[in-house]
């Protein structure tokens, strides 16, 4: 019996998942909690999700941290947000790297403060030779921001129009070195793309599922990735007739 039979996980697992991580507030707002408390617990949620993709033998996790529109946020939240990042990387790093896991950032860096963008960059020193899991972490990202980025680097380049085709446009996104993820999960029943990867999910399948992300823990992962199992990827052409 192979190892996925016995996990009850499809033939083909996805590569790459990538996870807009929502529902934290009405989580908290559903207890009578503040809303940093939804946020930590969506931290913690996070670590279990993480050790589930190393589980499944999922490859690359790209989690939508804080999107270059979430500035905009009441102070308070985004002044929390960011010391619970800086907390994660002092209690959670080790464990990372411990798990395989190899801590990628896309985004800007710049708008973190002088001690948080530090702690980014060793994160990602520490852990670059793992190789179980690339975790990126979408800080301070927003998908068309990243798209003028490449487009603005182009430019710098000097590069001519007929250089320009798809591989060369990915090749110039903060995700360059990662494959397009096969599933895109947004958690809490909301259907939007709100910025995420816009790009590189032209052909990713989608999934909603519908509880708030601090609770979606193994077995929802597990539900997703049986679904993304079951669904049929075109990528634009037809599905072979059956004979
Ligand atoms: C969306 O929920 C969630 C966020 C904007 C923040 C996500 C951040 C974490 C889970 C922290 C962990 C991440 C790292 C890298 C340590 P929401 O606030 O929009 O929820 P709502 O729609 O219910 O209000």
């Amino acid at each position: 019996m192979s190892n996925n039979t016995k996990l009850d996980l499809p033939e083909i697992v996805p590569q790459h998942i990538a996870i807009i991580m929502d529902g934290n507030g009405r989580w908290a707002r559903r207890r009578g909690l503040p809303r940093l408390a939804g946020h930590r617990a969506g931290t913690e949620n996070l670590r279990r999700v993480i050790e589930a993709c190393v589980e499944f033998g999922v490859k690359y996790l790209t989690i939508y941290a804080f999107s270059t529109e979430n500035w905009t946020r009441p102070r308070d939240e985004v002044s929390g947000l960011m010391r619970i990042f800086d907390d994660v990387f002092d209690r959670e790093l080790a464990e990372l790297d411990r798990q395989g896991a190899q801590l990628r950032h896309i985004g800007r860096l710049d708008g973190l403060n002088d001690s948080l963008r530090e702690k980014v960059r060793n994160g990602i020193a520490m852990t670059k030779d793992n190789d179980r899991l690339v975790l990126n972490v979408a800080f301070n990202y927003g998908s068309r921001d990243e798209i003028v980025h490449a487009i603005q680097e182009m430019i710098k380049d000097g590069l001519d129009s007929e250089e320009v085709d798809e591989d060369l446009v990915s090749s110039y996104l903060f995700t360059a070195q990662s494959p397009d993820p096969d599933l895109v999960i947004r958690t809490s029943g909301e259907q939007r793309t709100s910025n995420f990867l816009l790009w590189q999910s032209a052909y990713s399948e989608w999934i909603f599922p519908d509880v708030y992300w601090p609770d979606f823990g193994r077995d929802e992962l597990l539900a997703a990735i049986q679904e993304f199992g079951s669904r049929e990827r075109r990528y634009g052409g037809l599905v072979p007739q059956q004979t």
